[in-house]
């Protein structure tokens, strides 16, 4: 199992490695770990995996997979042997797709000799609300309840967990037990700008919710002074 000191990963959204790299060397004594997402990944590609991981710091590679059984197995194949801590796929892709990506990552850590990445699946994103879930993506119900089932469909896919809004983490943990990894993004620490995310919590609450990780970013990215900002949050959630 990769080791996360603490339940914070800062999102590392930037276009330029040394721009990310840095901020993750001047923050790592108060982050758990760092998410690369498709920006840094893509941008910078697997060097900046390379690079975090010669630090030492644990990596969620971010990258949402979401493809044929068959491609996200391979891509899975890659983000494993790459290091990755933890990565993702789109619980919309299928049971099947799930199935696949968890196989993958465990086959691929026992031939490689490497740690095995968690394997989350994307619920709803926490960008989207209610009527947007209705009338643009065509579904009918609760946002919650759609989650839950992709919850409880990731958990049958042999996945570890999934990424969902804070607001649905109680929803989760009572259908898939205590040991059901969650991750949620739509932190915001009280006063912060919310930007484009719809469904958010503050860290504590997030926290007191249950979730397993934490996962920031603009609210200490984007700040003119990081390391006061990801102090704060850790001062909140300890
Ligand atoms: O800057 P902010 O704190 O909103 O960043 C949230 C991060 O979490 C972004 O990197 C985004 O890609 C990611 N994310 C998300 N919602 C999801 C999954 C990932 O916001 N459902």
């Amino acid at each position: 199992m990769h080791s996360f000191k603490n339940p914070l990963i800062i999102a590392l959204d930037f276009d330029n490695i040394n721009e990310a790299l840095n901020l993750a060397e001047k923050i790592r004594p108060y982050a758990g770990g760092f998410k690369v997402g498709m920006q840094l990944y893509y941008s910078a590609g697997q060097e900046v995996l390379h690079q975090l991981r010669a630090k030492n710091l644990p990596v969620f590679v971010d990258l949402k997979l979401h493809d044929i059984p068959n491609t996200v197995a391979g891509a899975t194949r890659a983000l494993t042997r790459q290091g990755a801590s933890i990565l993702n796929v789109h619980a919309a892709g299928g049971k099947t797709m799930m199935r696949s990506a968890a196989e993958a990552a465990r086959d691929e850590a026992d031939k490689s000799g490497s740690v095995r990445p968690l394997v989350v699946a994307v619920t709803v994103l926490t960008s989207i609300d209610q009527i947007v879930f209705w009338q643009e993506m065509g579904h009918s119900g609760a946002i919650q309840d759609r989650v839950v089932a992709w919850a409880l469909m990731a958990q049958e896919a042999g996945l570890d967990g999934v990424v969902a809004s804070p607001l649905e983490i109680a929803a989760i943990r009572d259908a898939c037990g205590p040991d059901f990894v969650i991750i949620t993004p739509g932190i915001r620490p009280a006063g912060t700008a919310i930007n484009d995310q719809k469904r958010t919590l503050t860290p504590g609450e997030a926290l007191k919710q249950g979730a397993t990780y934490l996962v920031v970013g603009r609210p200490v990215t984007a700040s003119h002074a990081p390391l006061e900002a990801i102090k704060a949050i850790v001062n909140e959630i300890s």
